[in-house]
């Protein structure tokens, strides 16, 4: 169960493209077993090791001499090996020798291709990516059997000798003969993979052409000094294609050791001629030695001087070189489903950069269904869906914060002078009198030219209150009262009338101030109020309003109120503004209360009016103002002769305050969600990565103790 929930990939074949799949696997957290049928890693990257009959160890790289990059992307990976001191640039003359006419050509004519080897053999690249962290290598094993389980949705891998050797849950091979009838003519089984029901990798089920080829390992005890060259082509040769003094590669410890090792390969046509002859299965030694015979004669008939090697043999790469490239434009053939990559220079070009094939596979974790990403929604879905929701939610509530504050609008003052004239300047007040019967309140405006705002169309309306708040009758003010105007009552009705000029001069206390004097008196013992509200239009300077019992004639006053000193001037302000309301303004006088418990006085509001523009979304323009107060109580005094009142004096800024209400920019929203929900994204693969590997190495410690 414990390796079922791992992310286990086999790879077949160690060569090259093996190698650097594997390499690449494991960096992303995959655990993989590399099967190599050889002794060591390096398919046809690999180096022999022989001992000669005396004793003496000598090593060759029978099989690719060297490589060259031409890809960029491959070039940045051959420089990091280079770094890692894995491989070296080998800077040898090369040249061609034409069989024919016996002559050496084209010197130097490869010169701008740099050939890299590996050092301190072709092998150590994929011996080294073979010993990566997370990459186990086995060696000397031949897969056999390659089978799908489909109900457990793994791969299970048979040695030829029946061997078991795990389950996986995805399997790249490397080496073609998995699939190819070439598995057959060597082993006398049948291929290991069988890839009739992979549609995806029918392409393979016709057989790859190949191309085989001959190596003969040669050493001599003296340095050729006959071959100006290290690296020679054969031209119009049957025989050789190609040979390579392995002894000038770099970093090569026997090159010193008094002898000089050189590789040659036979042409494709030789060695097909050879199998023709003998069949796949493994040659006798005596066929190799005549092959190895007949290619060191044909080196010898160069004409040139070469002594006896001291040893010799022949080695046969069944399948040194595809003979075409299969596999579209590079790529791997890949069964997403099963998880089955076949890679190799096989699927691409007939040359040694094949390998590049394993980089492409970098490009296969991102179809997310290699076996990293395949776990994380298959298998970790306890700690996955955690971490996914915990993203989703972060991610709506992010969301919505970002929604929200793009929908609200925002505010953005400007100060001017106020260049504007002649308009009038609108007071709205409501407040309330809860001790003053309607009767003996009146509202006086002057402005800072002393005068009373007699003509100015006003507004002003007076309830009747109960004891209790009640509204039992209204009054309409049809004029601001000033000098005589004595008492206007209409108040037991609920209709309001124009006032008639009914109301008398009251110098003598005629019958009418009687009953009147009589009706507040009564009003008052009932603890009648009033409410005073309404529209006054005054000019834009300077000036007051004020509430007040002025409005009465002083002897009737007298005898309602017996004393200035009586006039209870406790007051309710419920509203005063000087314009309409936008949002968010602030009248600092609304809901002021002030309730006189002692002595009477004269309350004196001084008002800094500031003439303040809205412009909302639509551009529409609302002209308001706001104000500051200060505040002020001057208790009467017995020598006073005034009497006690509310006054509201106001003064106008010369500044206008402009706010625009204006809307945050879509693009700028867009800009901020896309911040928001990639970061959110971001974040959460990332911890779900983190957790994945806690869990997979806590697992993996259990386990191990387990064993132990
Ligand atoms: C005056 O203020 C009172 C108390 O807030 C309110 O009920 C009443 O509607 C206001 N009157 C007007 C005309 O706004
Ligand atoms: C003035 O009137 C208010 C409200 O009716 C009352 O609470 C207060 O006691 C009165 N003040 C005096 C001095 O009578």
């Amino acid at each position: 169960m414990s390796s079922g929930s791992f992310s286990k990939v086999a790879v077949i074949g160690s060569g090259i493209s093996g190698a650097v799949c594997a390499s690449i696997l494991a960096a992303g957290g995959v655990s993989v077993t590399v099967f190599e049928t050889g002794r060591g890693a390096g398919g046809r990257m690999s180096q022999r090791r022989e001992t000669t009959e005396d004793g003496r160890v000598l090593f060759f790289d029978h099989g690719a001499p060297y490589f060259s990059v031409s890809d960029k992307e491959v070039m940045g990976v051959v420089r990091s090996w280079e770094a890692r001191g894995l491989v070296s640039e080998w800077q040898v003359p090369f040249g061609s020798f034409d069989q024919s006419t016996g002559k050496y050509v084209d010197f130097d004519k490869d010169e701008t291709t740099k050939k890299y080897v590996g050092v301190p053999g072709m092998n150590s690249i994929c011996k080294a990516l073979c010993s990566d962290p997370g990459v186990e290598a086995k060696y000397g094993i031949t897969v056999g059997k390659v089978d799908w389980l489909c109900d457990r949705n793994l791969w299970s891998l048979i040695s030829l000798d029946g061997q078991d050797l795990g389950q996986f849950d995805g399997v790249v091979a490397s080496d073609k003969n998995v699939v190819s009838a070439r598995f057959t003519g060597v082993t006398g089984r049948p291929p290991p993979l069988d890839i009739t029901s992979s549609p995806d990798l029918a392409i393979l089920s016709q057989d790859i052409p190949v191309r085989s080829c001959f190596a003969l390992m040669l050493a001599f005890s003296e340095p050729l000094s006959s071959i100006p060259l290290k690296g020679v082509s054969f031209k119009n040769s049957q025989l050789l294609s190609w040979a390579y003094c392995d002894s000038s590669k770099p970093g090569r410890s026997h090159a010193s050791s008094n002898c000089e090792c050189w590789v040659l390969h036979s042409t494709a046509e030789y060695a097909q001629g050879v199998i023709a002859r003998t069949g796949l299965k493994k040659l006798s030694s005596d066929a190799l030695s005549k092959v190895a015979e007949e290619l060191l004669h044909e080196f010898e008939a160069t004409g040139i001087n070469i002594p006896h090697p001291f040893f010799m043999k022949a080695h046969r790469w069944g399948s040194a070189f595809p003979a075409i490239a299969i596999g579209g434009d590079g790529k791997c053939l890949w069964d997403k489903n099963k998880r089955l990559a076949i890679c190799g220079d096989f699927c691409a070009s007939p040359n040694v950069e094949g390998f590049k094939m394993g980089l492409k596979l970098q490009s296969l974790r991102n179809f997310d269904a290699f076996p990293r990403a395949e776990q994380h929604l298959l298998q970790k879905t306890r700690s996955g869906a955690v971490v996914s929701i915990i993203g989703l939610i972060i991610m709506a509530t992010l969301f919505v914060h970002e929604l929200k504050y793009y929908l609200t609008t925002y505010t953005v003052h400007q100060m001017s002078v106020d260049v504007k004239r002649g308009e009038t300047l609108p007071i709205h007040i409501n407040m309330t009198f809860p001790s003053l019967p309607c009767e003996v309140l009146s509202v006086d405006a002057i402005d800072m030219s002393g005068k009373h705002e007699v003509d100015l169309h006003t507004n002003i309306w007076k309830l009747r209150l109960t004891r209790e708040g009640h509204i039992t009758g209204t009054e309409y003010l049809s004029d601001l009262v000033e000098k005589e105007h004595s008492a206007h009552k209409h108040g037991d009705s609920n209709d309001h009338h124009e006032d008639p000029n009914k109301n008398k001069n009251e110098h003598g206390l005629g019958s009418d101030a009687e009953t009147m004097i009589k009706n507040v008196k009564n009003a008052m013992e009932n603890g009648e109020g009033c409410q005073v509200f309404g529209v006054l239009d005054v000019q834009r300077v300077a000036g007051n309003f004020h509430v007040s019992v002025h409005g009465l004639n002083i002897f009737v006053a007298q005898q309602i109120f017996d004393g200035a000193k009586n006039v209870n001037v406790s007051h309710v302000i419920h509203d005063l503004s000087f314009g309409p309301k936008y949002p968010g303004i602030h009248n600092p006088l609304d809901g002021t209360t002030r309730i006189l418990h002692d002595t009477s006085g004269t309350f004196k509001y001084y008002i800094k009016i500031v003439p303040t523009e809205y412009r909302d979304l639509s551009h529409r323009v609302m002209p308001t103002n706001q104000f500051s107060v200060t505040e002020y109580f001057v208790p009467i005094r017995a020598i006073d002769r005034s009497w006690p009142a509310v006054y509201f004096l106001y003064d106008l800024s010369p500044i206008i305050v402009t706010i625009k209400e204006e809307r945050r920019s879509f693009l700028h929203f867009i800009t901020r969600l896309c911040a928001v929900l990639g970061g959110t994204f971001a974040l959460t693969g990332m911890l779900d990565r983190w957790m994945y590997r806690i869990i997979e190495a806590f697992t993996k410690s259990k386990t191990g103790s387990i064993l132990r």
